[in-house]
């Protein structure tokens, strides 16, 4: 394999903590965060500090697994929202087209509405219901009117070890109370934070193999990137409380009786057809990932 340089952006997020694990094998990795003691510092909230870093790393590959994630409190911090998620995305997508780099960028079930009944594809409408999906369709839009070689990678309901996350959030609710009340009418899949950060680096190996001979601008876009299956937050906290070693009724919600100050949407089960057929990638059906995450902690 030629040599790699990666600029990892988020290297503390859920994903990106294991990206930065992943991505090792295959080259050198740079990661870069907030934190402005470190060497390589980058604000995505700063544009100036995004084309320093990329000037200076000149990496071959970009991977974006940064984000403003606080879907609730986007609401009201829009223009912080949009500044991460939308203006500093164009930025990295002219940066990586200047040096003829790749960008990996993750991107989100929310740009959807969730009013479909069946998997979204690619080319599915998209339509968000709040600020945070809406600041991330623009941050895909800013990818695809600069163009060069991307992906854009949709992922939802992520949870890993690390992190804000449901699984964490129900593990912990379970220690302190005996009865959890989980909404039940939300639909989608359960996607551990390992199997995007693998699944990412098997994309990453096959783009660069001189076995495959990809065109990479050709196959450059979008890309649905979910475990299999389809669940609900209530049946989720149903696997994982029965993983627990201790006794909690987990009980069903509605959407209406667990009111958030932004709207999710319904149904947001993605179809990962397009991943499988051009890459051969698929990632294992949500309560077979959700065993092997809760195993991992053991080893
Ligand atoms: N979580 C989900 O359920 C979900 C669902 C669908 C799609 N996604 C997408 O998947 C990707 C990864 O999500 P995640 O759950 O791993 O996110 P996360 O755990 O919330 O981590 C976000 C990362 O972004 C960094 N960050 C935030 N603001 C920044 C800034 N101004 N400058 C530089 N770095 C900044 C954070 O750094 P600090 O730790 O220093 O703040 C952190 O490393 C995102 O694109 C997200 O939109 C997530």
């Amino acid at each position: 394999m030629s040599h790699k340089k990666i600029l990892l952006i988020g290297p503390t997020g859920q994903v990106g903590w294991e990206l930065q694990r992943c991505v090792q094998t295959l080259g050198e990795v740079v990661a870069v965060d907030k934190i402005d003691s470190t060497q390589a510092y980058i604000d995505l909230a700063d544009p100036d500090s995004i084309r320093q870093v990329i000037r200076d790393v000149k990496p071959t590959i970009i991977l974006n697994a940064a984000a403003y994630t606080a879907v609730d409190k986007a609401e009201e911090d829009a223009e912080l929202a949009h500044a991460i998620n939308a203006t500093a995305v164009g930025i990295l997508a002219e940066e990586s087209l200047r040096l003829k780099s790749l960008l990996i960028h993750y991107s989100t079930d929310y740009v959807f509405n969730g009013k479909q009944t069946q998997p979204y594809t690619e080319t599915d409408e998209v339509n968000p219901l709040g600020v945070y999906g809406t600041t991330k369709l623009a941050g895909e839009q800013a990818i695809e009117a600069v163009g060069g070689q991307y992906f854009i990678l949709r992922t939802a309901w992520v949870y890993g070890l690390r992190g804000k996350n449901f699984l964490l959030t129900m593990q912990r609710l379970a220690k302190e109370r005996n009865e959890l009340k989980v909404v039940a009418d939300q639909f989608g899949a359960p996607t551990w934070s390992r199997m995007i950060a693998q699944a990412t680096t098997h994309l990453l190996t096959q783009l660069d193999s001189p076995l495959y001979q990809l065109d990479i601008d050709a196959l450059s876009g979008i890309y649905h990137l979910t475990c299999a299956g389809k669940t609900s937050w209530y049946d989720f906290a149903k696997a994982i409380i029965a993983q627990s070693d201790k006794q909690v009724r987990v009980l069903p919600l509605t959407t209406a009786e667990y009111p958030t100050p932004t709207e999710r949407p319904a149904y947001s089960v993605l179809s990962n057809a397009k991943l499988a057929k051009t890459f051969g990638i698929t990632l294992p059906a949500w309560d077979r990932a959700l065993d092997l995450c809760l195993k991992s902690v053991e080893n």
